[in-house]
């Protein structure tokens, strides 16, 4: 059985290989600097802790126009329950579990810098094109978003996607400092069932993975990001790992043969590594992502929201001590499921979510609602929020219980992050020994205030 399967992987690897090695010869930067080595290219030097602009990245799955996420009731039973204790280790790691079957190659031990990362909604090109980012608040900008093709299950790439991310990619790396750019598949819109396919069959995930590494060299990125949100049933979750194992041996091998350095896999992933919303309970592969990814993102928000309307929620909280819907919860089940805290990268909201009070005197977390509130179908940017507050008198209360912001004025109540709740969570992150963290989305903020924040 393994050595059939050992050999059949080869010969898929193989496969892979070969072809992207062939085409990688037409790709536009004839890279001819180091010979097939396994020393990874160095890093920019972007320490973590030590500069003075500690930058912040967000993600998650809104639009640019803050699409709201699919309206899941993403909520644990509700029970007034012990406060769950929030141990800081440094630098945790909980003890390997043995090395998975077949494992040809593993992943490499993430950058010693943390990571601070941005999606850019790709649709922003006009507005806030890859010149305008300023690299010195972030080490890895993601391209947000390209899809997957229903039928081959490649990558598809528009005509627009194809000028826009030549520009991305050479510019950040001529950038001074220089970010990574990571090419992100997937994202909020985008269908969770062609992902199921994909991941389900040998040649499906063959043609994906053959079609992102073309992609990634083709257009100079360093890294992929798989963003499927989100695998359904335990089958999705045994599929995905098998993706990883794959992944992982196809850039090693792909690294090996070109002489550059290794493509970096990464993944957008729930807040927390258990997901027990819509359907079966289910649990990420975390030994498959301690293995073979680099790094994951748990999107730590979007916990409250418009499809729950009878009260107002603080939809990024870091503690909740009445329910598991919290970020510190989420990193603590990531970490209880073999993921090493250095390959966690936590989500970081740069947009509220709004509700209408029921009774303008009562204007705390979880006090009555009766709808949505201003912004696009109850959500506003951190800017939008900034000039809200500002324009409407609007009084503003950070909530040190549970690490979260607020505004309200009449009927009107936003509950987002602003530069004190970001500084406290970017501590905790430091704390925990997290990879880093990062923001969904570039250009919500107002004057990089968030992305400065540290
Ligand atoms: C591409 O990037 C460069 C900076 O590297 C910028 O000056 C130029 O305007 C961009 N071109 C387009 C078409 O966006
Ligand atoms: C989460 O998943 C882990 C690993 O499968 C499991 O041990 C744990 O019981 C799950 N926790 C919950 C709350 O479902
Ligand atoms: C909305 O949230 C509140 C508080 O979390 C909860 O008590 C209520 O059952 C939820 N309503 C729905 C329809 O999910
Ligand atoms: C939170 O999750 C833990 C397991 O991780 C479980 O024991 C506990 O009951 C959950 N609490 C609530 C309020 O659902
Ligand atoms: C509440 O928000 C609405 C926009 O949705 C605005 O027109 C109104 O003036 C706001 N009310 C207060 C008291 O700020
Ligand atoms: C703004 O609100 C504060 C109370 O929060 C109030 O004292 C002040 O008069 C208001 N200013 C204006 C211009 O309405
Ligand atoms: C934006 O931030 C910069 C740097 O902190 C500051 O000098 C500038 O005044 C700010 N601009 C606005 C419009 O707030």
């Amino acid at each position: 059985m393994a050595m059939a399967r050992q050999r059949f992987l080869l010969l898929f690897l193989a496969t892979i290989v070969i072809a992207s090695a062939t085409s990688s010869v037409n790709s536009a930067s004839a890279d001819c600097s180091p010979p097939p080595s396994y020393s990874p290219k160095a890093s920019p030097p972007l320490p973590w802790a030590l500069t003075s602009p500690p930058a912040i990245s967000k993600a998650s799955q809104a639009s640019p126009v803050a699409a709201p996420a699919s309206p899941m009731p993403w909520l644990w039973p509700l029970q007034p329950t012990p406060e769950i204790s929030y141990t800081i280790t440094p630098s945790s790691s909980p003890t390997p579990p043995s090395p998975a079957p077949f494992a040809p190659t593993s992943a490499p031990a993430p950058p010693s810098r943390g990571i601070k990362g941005a999606y850019w909604p790709s649709g922003q090109a006009g507005t806030l094109p890859p010149s305008m980012i300023p690299t010195s608040y972030f080490t890895h900008i993601f391209y947000a978003f390209v899809l997957l093709d229903s039928t081959s299950y490649q990558v598809s790439i528009t005509q627009t996607d194809h000028w826009v991310m030549l520009n991305f990619t050479s510019t950040l790396h001529a950038k001074k400092p220089p970010a990574k750019a990571i090419l992100s598949i997937g994202g909020a819109s985008a269908s969770a069932d062609t992902f199921s396919s994909m991941v389900s069959n040998l040649d499906n995930r063959a043609a994906f993975i053959k079609s992102t590494i073309d992609v990634a060299r083709k257009y100079g990125f360093d890294g992929l990001d798989l963003d499927w949100e989100f695998p359904n049933t335990p089958q999705d979750m045994s599929n995905l790992l098998v993706l990883f194992e794959e992944w992982r041996s196809a850039v090693n091998m792909e690294s090996i043969v070109s002489g550059k350095a290794q493509i970096l896999l990464s993944a957008a992933v729930y807040f927390s590594s258990n997901i027990s919303l819509l359907g079966v309970p289910r649990t990420y592969p975390g030994d498959a992502i301690r293995n073979y990814a680099d790094f994951v993102n748990p999107m730590c928000y979007d916990y409250h929201g418009a499809w729950n309307t009878s009260v107002t929620g603080a939809h990024a909280l870091l503690y909740d001590k009445s329910s598991n819907l919290s970020t510190s919860y989420g990193i603590s089940t990531w970490k209880n499921n073999g993921v090493p805290s250095n390959k966690l990268v936590m989500g970081m909201p740069m947009y509220g979510r709004t509700w209408e009070l029921k009774d303008p005197n009562h204007h705390g977390i979880g006090d009555p609602a009766v709808g949505i509130g201003p912004g696009n179908l109850g959500v506003m940017t951190y800017s939008e929020i900034v000039d809200f507050n500002l324009g409407h008198n609007a009084t503003e209360v950070f909530d040190e219980e549970t690490v979260s912001t607020y505004s309200y004025g009449g009927k009107n109540w936003t509950g987002y992050d602003d530069t004190r709740s970001i500084t406290d969570k970017v501590k905790f992150a430091k704390a925990q020994g997290l990879g880093g963290y990062f923001f969904w989305a570039l250009g919500f903020d107002k004057n990089w205030t968030l992305s400065r924040a540290d």
